[in-house]
């Protein structure tokens, strides 16, 4: 079901190294010069939840029931203060991570996929537009080598193999454009930008004039 709110919800979903948040930076930018408000955000946040979450990434993982439980609580903050506003007031919504990473991530004995996503798409807003950058793990583990970054206690080299092959799955939903992101990055970001551009039109957030 998608939502009614005049605003654009656009989610960047794929390993780390796959590129996300440059993308993001870069279409916020057309964004602009299109003359569009556009809000760019990240999950976990930087909230109450959010935090509790990142910290437990530099001291080993919680279980995956209590990692799941606070991103469920992190999620709905980031909804009800940011997101829906956003949306509400026609901005274009720029997420680095959704539900789809708590799916590839917290999954396993005892918590399935299917309740995970339940579990969302209870009160979770669906994205208008899912950009996969698809990449291998071990090209997104020598980018984050290469940045000078370590990589964290969710960056497991088996973990990482298990979210790309769960993002990979996603391609098939409706609203999901899978994006080769071993491409260089002016590529990627045009494939970015022409599903973007499209999402635009079909809202009417963008129009085409035929006179000029
Ligand atoms: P990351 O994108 O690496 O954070 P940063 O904003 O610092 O770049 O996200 C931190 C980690 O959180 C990431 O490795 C994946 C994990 N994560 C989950 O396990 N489940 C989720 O639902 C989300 C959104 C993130």
């Amino acid at each position: 079901m998608a939502h009614t709110l005049p605003g654009l919800l656009v989610v960047f979903e794929g390993i780390d190294g796959a590129g996300k948040s440059t993308q993001i930076r870069r279409l916020s930018l057309l964004c602009a010069a299109l003359g569009l408000e556009c809000v760019s955000s990240r999950e976990p946040t930087y909230g109450q939840y959010g935090k509790q979450l990142r910290d437990s990434a530099a001291h080993g993982r919680l279980s995956r029931a209590e990692e799941h439980r606070l991103l469920l609580l992190d999620r709905r903050e980031h909804i009800e203060t940011l997101i829906r506003p956003a949306l509400s007031r026609a901005a274009v919504v720029l997420l680095d991570r959704y539900y789809y990473s708590s799916i590839a991530y917290q999954a396993g004995p005892g918590l399935s996929a299917e309740q995970i996503r339940a579990d969302n798409e209870a009160f979770a807003l669906p994205p208008d537009l899912l950009l996969i950058l698809d990449l291998p793990v071990d090209t997104g583990l020598a980018r984050i080598g290469a940045r000078g970054d370590q990589p964290n206690a969710f960056e497991a080299r088996a973990t990482l193999q298990h979210c790309r092959e769960v993002y990979r799955s996603f391609a098939t939903l409706p609203q999901a454009r899978l994006i080769d992101a071993t491409a260089d990055l002016d590529q990627v970001t045009a494939q970015a930008t022409a599903a973007l551009v499209r999402a635009l039109l079909a809202r009417r957030l963008l129009e085409v004039d035929a006179s000029t």
